[in-house]
């Protein structure tokens, strides 16, 4: 199933997800709705609260970019009740977008490692450590996870010049190949 993608401006991308426990129903369906969701509108991660649901689940395909970064090979998961643990190293920039805010794109400075730990979807658990591409996706579905939107990571000047763009993208002026959703 495919679900619509929730844009820049519906509540539920300004929440703060909630945990969840290993009898969440459909959990393993769920999870493959996300990704089916995520590969139809071209994206490479998708964070549960894009769909509307306030938990702690995205999950990630970064292997089509794998030619830019031969890190990501194979790396398609599930990342479930994540915590980053610890964020190392210097600070990089790099262009990014959003399936919840169509058609925008910008540089975003983020930390270029860090430490996860997660539970996958047979709720076993992991503790891994990112960089490069892979940490830079895993930090920006992570933060969709606290309610933060990449446009919230800019310098105060860019945000004042983006803000009139972001108020029309919210009321669905822009367009996109995807089901998507808009805040009534
Ligand atoms: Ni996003």
């Amino acid at each position: 199933m495919i679900y619509p993608v929730y844009i820049y401006g519906s509540p539920v991308l300004r929440k703060v997800a909630q945990d969840i426990t290993p009898d969440y129903p459909n959990l393993k369906q769920l999870i493959s709705d996300m990704f089916e969701t995520m590969y139809q509108s071209d994206g490479i991660g998708l964070a549960a609260p894009q769909i509307g649901l306030s938990i702690r689940l995205f999950v990630i395909d970064g292997t089509a970019l794998e030619e830019d970064d031969p890190a990501l090979k194979g790396f398609k998961k599930a990342f479930i009740n994540a915590q980053i643990i610890e964020r190392l190293d210097e600070m990089v920039r790099y262009s990014e977008g959003c399936l919840s805010i169509p058609n925008l794109h910008e540089e975003v400075e983020r930390e270029s490692k860090i430490r996860i730990k997660y539970v996958d979807e047979n709720f076993q658990p992991h503790e891994e450590v990112y960089e490069g591409m892979a940490a830079r996706i895993i930090q920006h579905e992570y933060d969709h996870l606290d309610g933060i939107m990449f446009t919230d990571r800019l310098s105060a000047i860019r945000k004042q010049l983006l803000k009139s763009k972001l108020t029309a993208i919210s009321k669905g002026k822009f367009s996109a190949e995807y089901k998507y959703k808009i805040a009534k």
